[in-house]
């Protein structure tokens, strides 16, 4: 039985599911492909829940009580803060895991990766710095990331896939936010935008300061981090978000932010009006081809497959030279836990197999 240890960065909602499905996952993976998951440490950002050797079931478990209870890991027994997480590292390959949001992983990520280990990433940050660290973080083919852009649905390796086989991508457009695709929904259905805002955020499907959301930067990087696969060499200034909100609302406070959303209610529901006018549906749409992109509300024809898109429904219509009279569709639910960390699974599940066979 092969033993294929990792490191997971990142505790959050997705981190303890993420550690959930592999738990449940062991037996079966091992009965399947001869492999067993162990973890030889997790951390937050308070440190790092670490032996030298695999983490027992029961340590691992505690964690994740602890961490839903509201726990650092470095409170729990074997919990040490770590300056470095890159000093943890063990000499042979093992597979980090990034399940954090956080800024600046990419150091660390690269020189692992540069030591021989394989990565796979949920957070869209690393994949978003400059293009010379994508190029670095991908090129060797030691990094997977679908879980950044689709979360749960096949979006980078179905690019991928079409690329490596000699199609050549001649447009992507897609809803790749729930929570903008919500928002529509709602608009569409005459709700003000700040009630369908204050709804979301009330269910948990906004960022605690919905202007994350609100900003199209997301969505944004999720469109960069295609481009980018697609080979475009692009930075983030070729594929500015369009913004739902004036820039005198960036700076003020949440509380402050979500008073005066009700200044932009008229606004959106004359768009959805005009919209409507002409048989047409309102959705915050990336367009992305060879010549160049766009992130912004457009109105599409009823019968677009964007406009049919209901609730927190994601969808990816990629026209390509093999696709092109009929574009190849990807549908589904594109955000939540559980698919997030299925995609963050099937992704450690493909690098362990490939590790069994080119170490
Ligand atoms: N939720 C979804 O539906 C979804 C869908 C697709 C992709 N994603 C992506 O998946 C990632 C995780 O999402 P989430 O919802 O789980 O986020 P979250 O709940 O905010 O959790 C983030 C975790 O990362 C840890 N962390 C942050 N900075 C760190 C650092 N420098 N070193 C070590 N740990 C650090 C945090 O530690 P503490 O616990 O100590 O704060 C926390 O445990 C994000 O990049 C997100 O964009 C999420």
């Amino acid at each position: 039985m092969t033993q294929i240890q990792i490191i997971q960065i990142g505790m959050g909602g997705v981190g303890r599911t993420l550690v959930q499905q592999i738990l449940a996952q062991r037996a079966p993976l091992a009965a399947r492909y001869g492999f067993v998951l162990d973890y030889l440490a997790l951390l937050d950002q308070s440190g790092a829940l670490h032996t030298g050797q695999a983490l027992t079931t029961e340590t691992v478990r505690a964690a994740v009580a602890a961490k839903q209870d509201g726990h650092k890991l470095v409170s729990l027994t074997n919990g040490h803060a770590v300056a470095d997480w890159r000093a943890l590292l063990p000499s042979t390959p093992c597979i980090i895991v990034d399940v954090t949001a956080a800024d600046g992983m990419e150091h660390g990520l690269l020189e692992a990766l540069t030591a021989g280990q394989r990565l796979v990433l949920a957070n869209k940050r690393p994949l978003t710095a400059t293009l010379a660290t994508f190029i670095d973080l991908t090129a060797h083919g030691k990094t997977r990331y679908e879980a950044t852009v689709g979360a749960g649905l096949p979006i980078i390796s179905t690019l991928q896939n079409l690329l490596d086989s000699g199609d050549a991508l001649l447009q992507i457009e897609a809803s790749m936010s729930g929570t903008l695709a919500y928002l529509c929904s709602a608009l569409e259905q005459q709700q003000p935008l700040s009630t369908a805002v204050q709804t979301a955020r009330s269910r948990g499907w906004t960022e605690p300061d919905p202007r994350d959301d609100l900003s199209g930067a997301d969505v944004a990087r999720k469109a960069l981090i295609l481009a980018r696969t697609a080979g475009l060499p692009w930075d983030m200034n070729a594929v500015p978000g369009e913004p739902w909100f004036p820039p005198e609302l960036a700076t003020i406070s949440v509380e402050d932010f979500m008073q005066r959303l009700s200044d932009l209610d008229a606004r959106f529901a004359h768009e959805v009006a005009q919209a409507r006018a002409q048989n047409m549906a309102v959705r915050y749409v990336a367009t992305i081809t060879p010549a160049g992109a766009s992130v912004a509300l457009k109105h599409l024809p009823a019968d677009h497959p964007l406009a049919t898109l209901r609730g927190t429904d994601n969808l990816f219509a990629l026209t390509t030279t093999r696709y092109e009279t009929q574009p190849l569709v990807v549908r589904g639910p594109g955000a939540g836990v559980d698919v997030t960390a299925a995609g963050v699974l099937g992704d450690i599940v493909a690098t362990a197999r490939e590790m069994q066979t080119v170490p």
